[in-house]
């Protein structure tokens, strides 16, 4: 995880790990992105991986290119430490097309919804993030993904606004700063 390997290799929370993804991921990682229920909702950088080769190649493209991204940068994999499967992918990137503002993004594969995953991780990226020297993190949503706006605000995100000049398209937007985290810890 570039400079995350200042506080290890991985970030483990009670019943997760979020960790650097691997070429043996493939399979995994297409439940996520290679179903039209997680990435209907994503933004459009990020379309429909067809199959599992595809997956390998996209997969290899974000390995590749971790070590060159300035943290917090990055892409990682969320495992379940119960039965060590991957249920989940964390991103955390520049948003077009300014480049200005840092946006952390999160999917999980359908069968895990519902338990907390994606916010237990979510937090636990969040706090990490903001040891390397950041103030601020946005997420994006449409205004109709209920389940990522519930998610933005279990991490403690709040709503600022809605705008449409990331992608064109009407998103709700949220926003953490490291004291809002602080509240939450107290
Ligand atoms: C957005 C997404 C990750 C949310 O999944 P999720 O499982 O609802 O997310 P959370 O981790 O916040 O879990 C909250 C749910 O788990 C439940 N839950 C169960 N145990 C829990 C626990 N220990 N802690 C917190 N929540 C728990 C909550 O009640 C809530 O369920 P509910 O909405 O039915 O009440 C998922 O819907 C997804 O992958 N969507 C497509 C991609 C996407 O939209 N990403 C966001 C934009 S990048």
């Amino acid at each position: 995880m570039g400079n995350v390997r200042s506080m290890g290799d991985e970030l483990t929370t009670e019943r997760l790990v979020v960790r650097e993804w691997r070429p043996d991921d493939a399979a995994a990682a297409l439940s996520i992105y290679g179903v039209d229920k997680v990435t209907r909702w994503l933004t459009p950088a990020m379309g429909q991986v067809a199959d599992e080769a595809a997956m390998g190649l996209v997969l290899n493209a974000w390995i590749e290119a971790q070590p060159n991204m300035m943290p917090p940068r990055g892409r990682w994999a969320v495992e379940r430490t119960e039965d060590g499967e991957v249920v989940g992918g964390l991103g955390i990137r520049l948003l077009p097309p300014y480049e200005e503002d840092l946006e952390l993004s999160w999917q999980l594969r359908p069968d895990a919804w519902g338990n907390g995953y994606a916010s237990e991780a979510g937090k636990a990226l969040v706090s990490w993030a903001f040891t390397q020297e950041i103030d601020e993190l946005f997420a994006v949503a449409r205004p109709n993904n209920t389940r990522a706006i519930g998610t933005a605000k279990r991490i403690g995100m709040s709503w600022v606004g809605e705008t449409d000049k990331y992608y064109n398209l009407r998103m709700q937007v949220f926003r953490i700063r490291p004291s809002d985290t602080a509240e939450q810890s107290r």
